[in-house]
């Protein structure tokens, strides 16, 4: 018997074999083709759309004035407190200039007696950060926990088509801002 024509001859089932990997392999090579040209295709039209980072506006309308009401009013969308006193206003911003945390307006039930910058005042709430404790008067002063700076003080225009209030978050005020209608 002819051991070596025994080996070469393969039987249909081996071959069958052989022919099924191959078109296996074959499949896997055209899916990887096919995968890195797609890759390819969304990095070029990834590149033709500009980076662009959708951040609501800076500078925005809160409405009329006459439609705030008096004392203050909190923009939780915003983070900020807007504070009406008959015809003069003021926006403070609720980010705590520690971490970025929302700082609570409290009421006091007893105004207290502070000195800032010298100053003895009269202060009526203040603003407490729930995060690290972080507190301030009513002026933004901050005098306790690890914040290190004061609230920041944004600046209120009229709108010029509208009358509407506009606020600028991009526009650090002074304290003592205020804006009267
Ligand atoms: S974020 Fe306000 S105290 Fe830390």
């Amino acid at each position: 018997m002819n051991h070596s024509a025994v080996r070469n001859a393969a039987s249909p089932e081996v071959l069958g074999s052989h022919s099924s990997r191959r078109s296996f392999l074959q499949k896997i090579g055209l899916g990887g083709l096919a995968a890195g040209l797609a890759a390819l295709g969304f990095q070029s039209f990834r590149s033709l759309v500009p980076n662009v980072l959708y951040e609501p506006p800076s500078k925005f309308k809160i409405g009329p004035p006459t439609g705030l009401a008096e004392g203050v009013t909190f923009l939780e969308d915003r983070r900020l407190y807007v504070f009406r006193s008959g015809s003069t206003y003021s926006a403070v911003s609720a980010a705590c200039t520690h971490l970025g945390c929302t700082v609570k307006y409290m009421k006091l039930q007893q105004p207290k007696q502070v000195e800032v910058n010298g100053e003895v005042r009269s202060v009526p709430f203040e603003f407490h950060c729930p995060c690290h404790g972080s507190k301030f008067y009513d002026d933004g002063t901050n005098y306790a926990g690890p914040a290190p700076a004061p609230l920041r003080w944004h600046r209120l225009e009229l709108s010029p088509d509208d009358g509407q209030l506009m606020v600028d978050l991009n526009m650090e005020v002074e304290r003592n801002f205020r804006l009267t209608v």
